[in-house]
């Protein structure tokens, strides 16, 4: 079974799709991380991501693979480990123009195809109800406020940084910036751009808890089971 999880910069998708796939035993395909490892290894190599040929060629020959070290996933380079690095906002500010090359998807496309290929699947993305995968039993679009979507995105990645109301606040108003930029871009593009499908459920999480996001989509595979 394939379960289908598409949606705007921080509406939540990691953190739902980590939560079901723990809940149902499924494996979890983040191809937001798919993209960001190209983008990072392209950048941090020296390519010039305006070089469309010398991007394609580099995410041809990437091996980007996943292992979960402590209960959390990790991304692997070619066998190096990138998580930490993927999730920088620098590579927030390069990723949206990688992924806009019709043949960078095409390369990460077969992986994805790949990877789900033998097993149950909770993937993650932007368009993968629409293009990854349109057959996927169960398909969610999740959204939430913008600025919402910025407020939880800081949290998650000051951690156990303290800092004041008005350093956080600074922030956020600057994440809001990059995540509508993001989107823009994301929703923009000429191939496979964030759109939900027709038949996604749809469903804004800016008022309701996680758990409460996760009830509501394993109830949709209970009635496709
Ligand atoms: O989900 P995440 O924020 O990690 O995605 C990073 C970027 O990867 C997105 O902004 C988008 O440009 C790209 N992406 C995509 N298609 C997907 C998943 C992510 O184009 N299926």
């Amino acid at each position: 079974m394939i379960i289908a999880i598409d949606g705007p910069a921080g509406s939540g998708k990691s953190t739902i799709a980590n939560l079901i796939a723990d809940r149902l035993k499924f494996d979890k395909l983040d191809t937001g991380a798919m993209y960001r490892t190209v983008a990072f290894v392209c950048a941090s190599s020296g390519i010039d991501l305006d070089d469309e040929k010398a991007v394609t060629a580099r995410a041809n020959d990437l091996t980007i693979t996943f292992d979960t070290i402590d209960g959390v996933q990790h991304v692997f380079a070619d066998g190096k480990d990138v998580s930490r690095e993927i999730r920088t906002p620098e590579t927030d500010r390069i990723v949206s123009k990688v992924s806009a090359y019709p043949d960078v998807r095409k390369a990460l496309l077969r992986c994805q195809r790949h990877f789900a290929a033998t097993r149950n699947v909770v993937a993650e993305g932007r368009d993968i109800g629409t293009v990854v995968f349109p057959q996927a039993e169960v398909k969610v679009f999740l959204t939430a406020d913008p600025r919402e979507r910025a407020r939880r995105r800081v949290l998650q990645r000051l951690g156990d940084t303290q800092l004041d109301q008005t350093e956080i606040d600074a922030l956020v108003e600057k994440t809001l910036a990059d995540i509508e930029r993001r989107d823009d871009l994301d929703s923009h593009r000429a191939v496979a751009p964030l759109r939900a499908a027709d038949d996604a459920y749809h469903i804004d999480s800016s008022s309701q808890s996680i758990e409460a996001v996760c009830d509501k989509i394993c109830a949709l595979v209970k009635q496709v089971s």
